[in-house]
């Protein structure tokens, strides 16, 4: 059997965790070929392709990134896309397809094997928010990369008696900034999920004041302040590429911050230096046994569907369950951590 493997979306630590299993357990245990897709779903799409075997899997455990590229491509918004990429992996030889994504790449897959294309999907990103499965790889390397940030950011906050706001990625869920703010003890968290009122987070910076030094304040580049209050956004413009430009937001918290309270304010964004790097320890464990059960789906034939972490068990869901609806911090979850905070 031939089998394609695809990475798509923003790039994640594990990906190349991912790859190496896939092949490691599809050559060795089931004797499959490999065929590497470049850059997500326009591999197949253009037919761009690369050699994938054993070889070209060794040292990449540790290394960030995807050793097969990755891009936003979406095949449904080409014309005649799907019917290009049926027959290029026809033409290719390639019985059955491994795509490692998110949201977008798996929701590529979930209609892909509706028309009859044989898939399993791997889900990735540092977001944390496919349903499905408790985690996805990436997040934990995320969630370190900020903790380790706030921490450093502490002695600047103490020793300037500066309000510090780091902007932490996340677009619809709060997942990394709630993690981090705990483990980084941040004085206030703000998450998509739940808008924020500019007037109330100043009286808290206020009172943090009083009580202890300078906050911190962690805040997901996809956080909105409530609707009718004094604070308005204007609404991100698009890239080039069609994608919304976030980022800003941190740094308009700092300024409302400093203009209603006085206090001094800082932003800092950390960014795509939350997407690079090492995977840690966590997420390569997660996504080497991603990968495993991935390339065992594919020889038992378990197309449409997914692999997901439940409990300490890696299962097989529908590709549907993962991309339906996406996983977002619950006001419970939100609640229960705001002891940490203040
Ligand atoms: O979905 C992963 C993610 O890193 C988001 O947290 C972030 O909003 C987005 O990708 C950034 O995308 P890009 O790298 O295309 O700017």
């Amino acid at each position: 059997m031939r089998v394609g493997v695809l990475t798509g979306g923003g790039d994640c630590p594990g990906l190349n965790a991912v790859i190496r299993a896939v092949v490691r357990r599809g050559v060795r245990d089931h004797g499959f070929e490999f065929l590497g897709f470049r850059d997500g779903w326009r591999g197949p799409l253009e037919g761009l392709t690369m050699e994938l075997g054993i070889e070209q899997c060794r040292g990449i455990l540790p290394r960030g990134g995807t050793i097969l590229g990755s891009s936003r491509t979406n095949p449904f918004s080409i014309d005649g896309g799907v019917e290009q990429i049926k027959d290029n992996l026809a033409s290719a030889g390639v019985d059955a397809l491994v795509a490692i994504g998110g949201e977008d790449t798996l929701g590529v897959a979930t209609k892909l094997a509706e028309l009859g294309v044989d898939v399993v999907g791997v889900p990735k990103t540092i977001d944390n928010d496919l349903s499905g499965t408790d985690f996805t790889f990436g997040f934990d390397t995320a969630v370190n990369i900020a903790t380790e940030a706030i921490d450093r950011l502490h002695t600047t906050a103490e020793s300037h008696h500066r309000v510090l706001v780091v902007e932490v990625m996340g677009r619809h869920a709060g997942w990394i900034a709630l993690h981090a703010g705990i483990a980084g003890g941040a004085s206030a968290v703000l998450i998509p999920e739940q808008p924020f009122d500019i007037e109330a987070l100043c009286r808290h910076v206020e009172t943090r004041f009083e009580t202890s030094y300078a906050p911190i304040i962690v805040v997901s580049e996809g956080a909105v302040p409530v609707e009718g209050g004094d604070m308005t956004l204007v609404s991100g413009e698009k890239d080039a590429f069609g994608h919304v430009r976030l980022g800003g937001i941190g740094d308009r918290i700092a300024s409302e911050i400093e203009a209603r309270t006085g206090k001094e304010s800082r932003a800092v964004v950390l960014g795509h230096v939350q997407r690079g790097g090492t995977p840690t320890a966590f997420d390569r464990w997660l996504a080497t046994r991603f990968g495993l059960h991935a390339a065992d789906a594919v020889a038992a034939g378990d197309f449409g569907t997914m692999m997901a972490l439940r409990g300490t068990n890696i299962e097989r869901v529908p590709l549907s369950e993962g991309t339906a609806e996406l996983k977002l911090v619950s006001p419970e979850e939100y609640a229960e951590a705001a002891v940490f905070f203040g």
